[in-house]
Parts: C-alpha cells; structure tokens; sequence
C-alpha cells in the first residue's frame, strides 16, 4: 500500500501531526504496536491532562542545542491549542502558574486528537508491529508491518521516549534515528523523584508525607537549574513538583541545594523570637516549617527543642537559620523510567531542521515530540512540544506535498 506519510506512534505528537498532515490533502497512515492510542495523554495530569501552559517559552525546555525548540513553539502557540480546545466546546481551567487542565476529564483531548484524524481521512492500524524500516531506490520509505508492507514519501518518527515501559514506551524511534546514521543525546529520566542512600536517608524516613514549599537548585553555568515550588519527603527521597523539576537538570554526583525557608530571613526571624517570645524554640520552629520535619531538624542540628527562646545563644540560632537555609544533600539516584514523566536527551536536533523537524541525513524522514532531545519543565510544557513539533512537521509534509 502506498501513502504520502506513515506516522510511527500515535501518543500526543503523532495523532496530533496526522490529523493536520491528512485535513491538509496528505494520504496518512498512523501506527502503534499499543493497544490503545494514546495511552500517556490518559493517565496524565491525574487523569485531567495538563495539556499546554499559556507562558510557555523557549527557557521551559532543555536541549543540548537550546535554541532548536524556538521556530516551533513560537509557529505553534498555547493560544493556537486553546483555540482548537475551544472549537471542541472542551471545558478547562487554570491550576497554578499557566497550567491548563480539562475540567472533566484527559479523555476529551483524546477525543479531540482522534477526531482531528477522522476529519482528515487518516488510516490507523493498531495494534501493529513495524519490523523493518528502509530507504526505497528511488526515494521515501518501505515499511514491513505486522499488518504488510508499505510505502511512503515522508515517515514520522514519534514514539516517544523511555518513561512507563509497562505502556508501550520503547526505544524504538532512538533506534531508527541510529539507523539512519542520526546521534542521540544520552537520554536520562526526567521529572522523577530523586532517592538517596538508606542509610543516609534513615532520619528522614518518618517525614514521608510531609510536604512543604522550598527553593531548589543544582548545577552551574548554563546547567543550572532553581525553582520554588513545593517539595514532598518520601520513604525513599525526595518527589514534589520541587523535586520533579529540578530532577531533569540533576546530574549523578552532584549535590542539591535547598532553602526550607524561601523567601524568608529565618535569622531575623529567630532572633526577633529570642527578643519577643517566650515560645519553646521547637514551638517557635514549627510556626516557620511543618511540625515533624522541626521537631527532626532540631534534633539533627542537637538543638534543645524545649529550650524557651529567650535562653538560646545567637550563634545557635544563626546556625539553625543556616542549615536551613542551605540544606546540601547528595541524592544516590532517581527512580527511573518506572517513574519518570519524561526522558531527557534524545534525537540529537543539531542534526534536525527545526522549521521542519526533518532529518538533515535522509530526506523525508522526521522526528516529533518527546523521542527529539527538547524536555520540558512540568507543567504542560511537555504537551505544548509535542503540538509545536507535529504542527512544523505537518506544515512541512504539506508543504512537500504541495510542490510536488
Ligand atoms: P507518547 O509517549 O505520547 O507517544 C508515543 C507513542 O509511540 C505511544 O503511543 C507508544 O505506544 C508508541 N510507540 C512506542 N514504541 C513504538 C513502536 N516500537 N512501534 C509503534 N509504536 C510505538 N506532559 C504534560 O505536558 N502535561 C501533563 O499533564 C503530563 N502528565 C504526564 C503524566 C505521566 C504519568 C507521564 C508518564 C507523562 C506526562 N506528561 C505530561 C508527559 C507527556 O505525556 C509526554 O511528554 C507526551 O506524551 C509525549 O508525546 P509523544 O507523542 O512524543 O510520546
């Protein structure tokens, strides 16, 4: 059989690149070994789909090759998704720093995507293994599918990367890019809880569930990562979207930098106490922080948390502030691809045309969505890609399509 375009993976990037690939004029073929379609696009955002951020920019991703993301995102916007959500009468709303969500449930923007392809003709076969991939003689692509052989002019990588294995995630588009002589960009867990040695974690252990807001940070130069956000202790580590965040810019070995207070000047704070209050120190630092993570931090740092304020000595009362406000731990690992939301690293872009996302080694071949070296932040930036990134595709196979 022959087609304009076959689309390998239909999550987010690849039925939204099909729809407007076929609604322009193109014969599309989209395929997924999964049962289901977009699998990731149902159980995210608890299951209400964060699907864009209105801020999002260029500055919410990493990339090896930090400037490929901005044609995209900037061709393709939020507000060019939120209109589409509109048209689709889908209800939705603001959570917290641009983050939209649907009001009822993931599933409408799955509706919404498979609808799109239904306006443009598209031909879906899955489940569907594809067993081979070549480059025909005379140009475009011959693909041996569980379902038979195909041909096509253009083909779409958008698999996907690594995280949730037990869903379909494989690294099937990384090794197709490799077959094509493409390099990729060593590719790590990303938006992940960090874990920590037992023993070196034994004393916090009895704060899982305790959550408070904290400033965050790690790396240096351009690797540098800080947010403030809010963080969540666990039996192992550290998650929260504090530490999410932060998890896609962490590198082994290096440590993390924390503030408990943000935004704060515990010292102040504490020596304003030592003047005023009467408090027990443990009563006056469960007014600043959670009770348990106080009443453990006092007894690490061998402070006496019945001591009333007046009697504490300053220096204490600086170091305490200190610790605080610079808590420096070593994290041991992350929880891998199990529990990531995304993979980092990927298709190396240097090696992509970023107004097309086409290949720059063998013309007709693409690469969309999460499988490209380009990670968002949390927070629907990870979805705003995988539209920005189907849209330049699908604007380009129209395009090749036209002037043929
Ligand atoms: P995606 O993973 O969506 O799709 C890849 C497709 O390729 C899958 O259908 C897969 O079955 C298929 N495939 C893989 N290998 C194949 C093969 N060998 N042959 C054929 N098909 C193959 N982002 C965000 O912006 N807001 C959010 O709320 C969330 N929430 C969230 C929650 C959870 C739990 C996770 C794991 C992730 C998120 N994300 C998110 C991230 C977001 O889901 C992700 O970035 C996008 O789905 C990426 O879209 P893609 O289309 O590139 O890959």
């Amino acid at each position: 059989m022959q087609f304009d375009a076959v689309v390998i993976g239909a999550g987010a990037a690849g039925l939204f690149c099909a729809g407007r690939a076929g609604q322009a004029g193109l014969r599309v073929l989209l395929l997924d070994h999964a049962e289901k379609v977009a699998e990731k696009i149902r159980i995210s955002g608890g299951g209400r789909c964060n699907f864009t951020n209105r801020d999002a920019g260029p500055a919410n991703f990493l990339s090896a090759n930090p400037h490929f993301c901005r044609s995209a995102l900037a061709r393709f916007t939020p507000a060019d998704f939120i209109a589409l959500v509109r048209r689709h009468g889908i209800g939705f709303h603001e959570k917290h720093r641009g983050q939209l969500f649907c009001d009822d449930s993931s599933e409408q923007i799955i509706r919404l995507l498979l609808d799109e392809c239904a306006a443009g003709g598209v031909t879906q076969w899955q489940p569907c293994a594809v067993q081979a991939v070549r480059a025909a003689a005379g140009g475009g692509f011959e693909l041996d599918t569980a379902r038979g052989s195909v041909r096509a002019a253009s083909l779409v990588v958008a698999t996907g990367g690594l995280s949730i294995p037990k869903i379909g995630a494989s690294d099937f588009g990384y090794r197709l890019a490799r077959q094509f002589g493409h390099r990729i960009v060593e590719t790590r867990p990303a938006l992940v809880p960090l874990t920590f040695d037992a023993a070196d974690w034994a004393p916090f252990v009895p704060l899982a569930g305790v959550a408070l807001e904290v400033g965050i940070a790690t790396g240096s130069g351009r690797a540098a990562g800080h947010f403030t956000e809010d963080l969540l202790f666990t039996h192992r580590g550290l998650s929260g979207p504090a530490v999410l965040q932060i998890s896609s810019y962490w590198r082994p070995g290096e440590p993390l930098q924390i503030d408990l207070g943000p935004g704060q000047d515990l010292a102040a704070v504490l020596r304003e106490a030592k003047l005023h209050s009467r408090r027990q120190l443990g009563n006056e630092l469960a007014q600043h922080l959670p009770q348990r993570l106080s009443a453990t931090w006092l007894s690490l740092q061998q402070l006496p948390a019945e001591r009333p304020m007046p009697e504490l000595r300053d220096r204490d009362l600086e170091r305490l502030a200190q610790s605080l406000a610079q808590w420096r731990l070593l994290p041991s690992g992350t929880e891998g691809y199990r529990k990531a939301e995304v993979t980092a690293g990927g298709v190396d872009t240097r090696e992509l045309d970023s107004r097309s996302m086409e290949s720059r080694r063998q013309p007709g071949l693409h690469f969309i969505g999460e499988v490209v070296d380009v990670t968002g932040w949390l927070g629907g930036y990870n979805f705003q890609w995988a539209w920005a990134s189907a849209a330049a595709c699908a604007g380009a196979l129209a395009s090749a399509k036209k002037s043929q």
